[in-house]
């Protein structure tokens, strides 16, 4: 008689980066219990929707070999600090946006920096009081699904209007991540050798400017879009006209980041995980529908 399946429960199996990881555990034969705030999904092989809610309405976590988050960090780290987990190993997604936006000019951009440097203290402690295996990974800037609010919102803002501004020193560096590859580390966590908390930063397979990002990105598209490249207080007017208009919704801190490096270090992910995440190569499939426009726009 064959052993029963592994068993993993998984938060968040209906985002971006949650689908790639239910996936590869269906593929892999687990039995999956995923939590859904809303109506269930249709009936699915190896996979049992849990309706509930993070952090005081997701259900008890014991009986399972892994317990995975992609879903809100903040949340989750309460639900584990309150549950008891039993063997699990467990894995949970997090941002890199606690390292950038802790000195944010905007107190939200703080806020959130805070509430994410709070959930890692969080789970990091339950894992030692534990003596469990819990693995955070931060990824960069996601893209891939076509519903990240970054790049897919450029491209959706693009296609509309057929050409895309940025300042001409807009050249940050950025490591834009395949959410494929981030639903392959996810499944790589769950084997981490060693029994205790570990964070790993994985940014995507190459470093290039924000404007050769963009401009990749609108290259991608079907027609393609131009990108205008416009001297910085002539941008800083045409920035603060689209706001107005509602074109966009970017506050000064993002609009200031276009010229900052935001760079990450994946040689311990590449190392613990094997991680060896794809250049970027945009696609024109994967850039998005118009849900992230402003409704009036759509
Ligand atoms: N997108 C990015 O660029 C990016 C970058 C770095 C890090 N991350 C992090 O990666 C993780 C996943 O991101 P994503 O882009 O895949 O997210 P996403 O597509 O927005 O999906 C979020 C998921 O979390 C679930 N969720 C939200 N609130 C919940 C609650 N109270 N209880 C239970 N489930 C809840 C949602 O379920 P429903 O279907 O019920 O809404 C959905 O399945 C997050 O921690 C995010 O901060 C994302």
């Amino acid at each position: 008689m064959n052993p029963p399946p592994p068993r993993a429960l998984v938060f968040g199996a209906s985002g971006q980066i949650g689908r790639r990881v239910l996936a590869r555990l269906q593929a892999r034969g687990w039995h999956v219990v995923a939590l859904c705030r809303g109506e269930p999904p249709a009936a699915a092989s190896g996979v049992e929707w849990r309706r509930g809610a993070l952090p005081d309405a997701a259900g008890a976590g014991d009986g399972f070999d892994a317990i995975f988050s992609c879903g809100p960090l903040d949340l989750f780290s309460l639900w584990d600090e309150r549950h008891a987990t039993g063997a699990a190993r467990a894995g949970a997604f997090g941002s890199t946006s606690g390292h950038v936006k802790h000195a944010s000019s905007e107190p939200a951009e703080r806020e959130l920096a805070g509430r994410l440097r709070a959930a890692e203290a969080r789970l990091a402690a339950a894992a030692a009081a534990r003596g469990a295996t819990v693995t955070l990974l931060r990824p960069t800037l996601v893209y891939g699904a076509g519903s990240d609010r970054n790049l897919s919102r450029i491209a959706a803002l693009a296609r509309r209007h057929g050409f895309f501004l940025l300042p001409h020193d807009a050249c940050g560096l950025r490591q834009p991540v395949h959410v494929d590859d981030l639903g392959d580390a996810a499944l790589a966590a769950l084997q981490r050798a060693g029994t205790d908390f570990a964070a790993y930063d994985l940014p995507g397979g190459e470093t290039l400017p924000y404007r050769e990002m963009v401009a990749r990105l609108l290259q991608s598209l079907r027609p393609p879009a131009r990108l205008l490249l416009l001297p910085g207080p002539l941008f800083g007017f045409a920035a603060v006209l689209a706001r107005w208009l509602r074109v966009h919704d970017a506050g000064a801190a993002v609009l200031a980041r276009m010229r900052q490096d935001l760079v990450f270090d994946a040689s311990a992910a590449a190392r613990d995980l094997g991680y060896a995440p794809r250049r970027f190569m945009p696609e024109a499939g994967m850039s998005g529908s118009d849900q992230y426009l402003h409704p009036s726009l759509r």
